[in-house]
């Protein structure tokens, strides 16, 4: 059980939360939703003790572990995939580190000796030496290939990197697991095993999510956290939300009748104050007057960024062409030969599994990574901008939100740069916030706001709602339907290549492709066949 009490957090200025009392109780899958920026996140890093209360005390029942399975899913990309499950036990991975040091060591004295074996007698007594096939075991079990254990997990699909993360965080065999956004990445059908997981999970679940499908399925109570506040229902996501949209509504409805009786008072003591024979009523109406009071519409954090892609200069009629490439890691294949050339209006899709293989095509184009043979050739007129799936090189440093973005646009005008910030829901301080502690949303606001100020006549965007809330994918999917150049997209979500795309390239396990003009239910009908 957790319990938390008068909890406020703030940094600096900035009041995530106050006053915040709550309990979580054995058992139950909780859903913690709320705007990018809200505190979610923040929110998980004081239950693992990462960060420290402003103010009040979290208890956490006696003896119970807690594993986190973290936002960031790249942060273990160079480690090997059998390692990062073994540093879910961190004093265990530790101390194996200590010792293979020491073991190397080559002016070894009779301290080290001394310090080695306190290490691997401790090692022992926590069954150290069958650690390793422990994790193997755990890995296997969630359906990762046995000859991948030792990959790293750059190397990894996203799918399976999921799960290895998960074997990290079970690993510590924990009575409440916390999960920030575990479906990111993730195609259907990982999600649907994701689901099934955890519902047959008999601990305790916190989960960060922007899915309300898949919160739907999981979860057993919401904590929404909005302007400050944390309030816990009994409940899934639609239940959630049908019963805070009628609790507005009934506000609503009060405050309409108030107001018209309000109205309805003040008319009279207009008309009558001055009447000596009616005075008398227009006196006890102003008392009740007085006291009727508007319940106040507490507003909410959960708001639409306004993102449009305007083309400064339109291009002519070559645009990209693909032609014969091929590209290969560490002597594997990933694209085989693939060629295809772009039309005006082309609006391309890349679907299928390999998302190792999309990502890789996509860095490629942008000249990011060498290919191994054939051509890739942009349009002299093409200007092109990338939301790349990991942005990790982007935000570690420590350069604010106002000078990162003026790199790119209005940068001799920081009056304009701030009020297309506003629109891009940085209002006020925050535009001087440290770019690396913004949230995993809010980077991704950053990188379209780059974008925008960049005024591409070529978008090429990978997994760009990842991290996105509700109200940010709107905004984003109209934008894509509204740009008038051309677009690469990968994406997991259903709904923005169908109303996106005319167009489906899909990448076989195989590295070659299917390429098919038409939209993405057409394609999924024509798949089926
Ligand atoms: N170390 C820090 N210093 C200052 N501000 C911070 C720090 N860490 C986080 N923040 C800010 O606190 C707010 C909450 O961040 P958090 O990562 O908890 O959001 P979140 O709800 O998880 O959002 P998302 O849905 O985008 O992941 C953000 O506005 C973020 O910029
Ligand atoms: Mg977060």
């Amino acid at each position: 059980m957790i319990s938390i009490n008068n909890v406020t957090l703030s940094f600096g200025k900035q009041v995530l939360f106050e006053d915040v009392n709550l309990k979580f109780t054995n058992g139950n899958c909780y859903g913690l939703i709320g705007a990018n920026g809200a505190g979610k996140t923040t929110f998980l890093k004081l239950l693992t003790g990462e960060i420290d209360t402003t103010k009040g005390e979290i208890v956490i029942g006696k003896g119970e572990r807690l594993a986190y399975l973290e936002q960031d899913h790249y942060k273990y990309d160079d480690n090997r995939v059998i390692d990062v499950v073994l540093k879910g036990n961190t004093r265990l991975y530790d101390i194996m580190m200590e010792k293979d040091k020491l073991y190397n060591k080559v002016d070894f004295n009779d301290s080290d000796g001394i310090r080695l074996g306190n290490l691997e007698a401790e090692f022992s007594e926590m069954d150290g030496w069958s650690a390793e096939s422990d994790a193997s075991e755990l890995l296997s079990n969630l359906g990762i290939p046995i000859d991948t254990h030792y990959n790293l997990m750059k190397d990894m699909p996203n799918n399976l990197k999921v799960k290895v993360l998960l074997a990290k965080a079970l690993f510590q065999n924990p009575d409440i697991l916390l999960l920030d956004e575990p479906t990111n990445n993730l195609d259907l059908e990982a999600i649907n095993w994701l689901e099934e997981f955890l519902i047959n999970y008999s601990n305790t679940v916190i989960v960060v999510s922007h899915d309300r499908y898949f919160l739907n399925k999981v979860c057993t109570h919401i904590v929404d956290i909005d302007y400050g506040k944390m309030k816990l229902f009994v409940g899934n996501y639609d239940f959630w939300y049908e019963s805070s949209q009628l609790l507005i509504k009934q506000i609503k409805e009060q405050n309409k009748k108030k107001e018209d009786k309000i109205k309805e008072l003040k008319d009279f003591i207009a008309r009558f104050s001055a009447n000596a024979s009616k005075s008398k009523q227009a006196t006890s109406r102003k008392k009740i007057l007085e006291k009727i009071e508007l319940e106040e519409l507490v507003p909410s954090s959960r708001r639409y960024p306004f993102i449009d892609f305007k083309i400064e200069n339109s291009h002519g009629k070559d645009i990209l062409s693909v032609k014969d490439l091929v590209y290969e890691e560490d002597g594997k294949r990933i694209l085989d030969k693939i060629s295809f050339d772009l039309q005006k209006g082309d609006k391309i899709a890349f679907v299928g599994t390999n998302n190792i293989a999309k990502t890789a095509l996509f860095n490629i184009i942008m000249r990011e990574v060498k290919y191994n043979r054939g051509e890739v050739l942009f349009g002299k007129t093409i200007k092109p901008s990338y939301f790349p799936v990991d942005n990790t090189n982007y935000f570690n440093k420590n350069l604010s939100i106002l000078d990162f973005l003026a790199q790119y646009g209005y940068a001799n005008d920081p009056q304009a740069l701030r009020s297309f910030l506003g629109r891009m829901l940085f209002s006020n301080d925050e535009v001087f916030k440290k770019i690396n502690v913004l949230s995993g949303g809010e980077k991704a606001r950053v990188m379209l706001s780059k974008m925008m100020l960049e005024s591409p006549n070529f978008l090429i965007l990978d997994e760009p709602t990842n991290h996105l809330d509700m109200e940010s994918i709107t905004s984003l999917n109209k934008g894509l339907i509204n740009f008038e150049g051309e677009i690469l997209l990968a994406s997991h979500d259903h709904e923005l290549i169908s109303t996106v795309c005319n167009r489906i390239i899909e990448i076989l396990p195989n590295g070659k492709i299917i390429d098919m003009r038409c939209d993405y239910d057409t394609y999924l009908e024509k798949r089926k066949d």
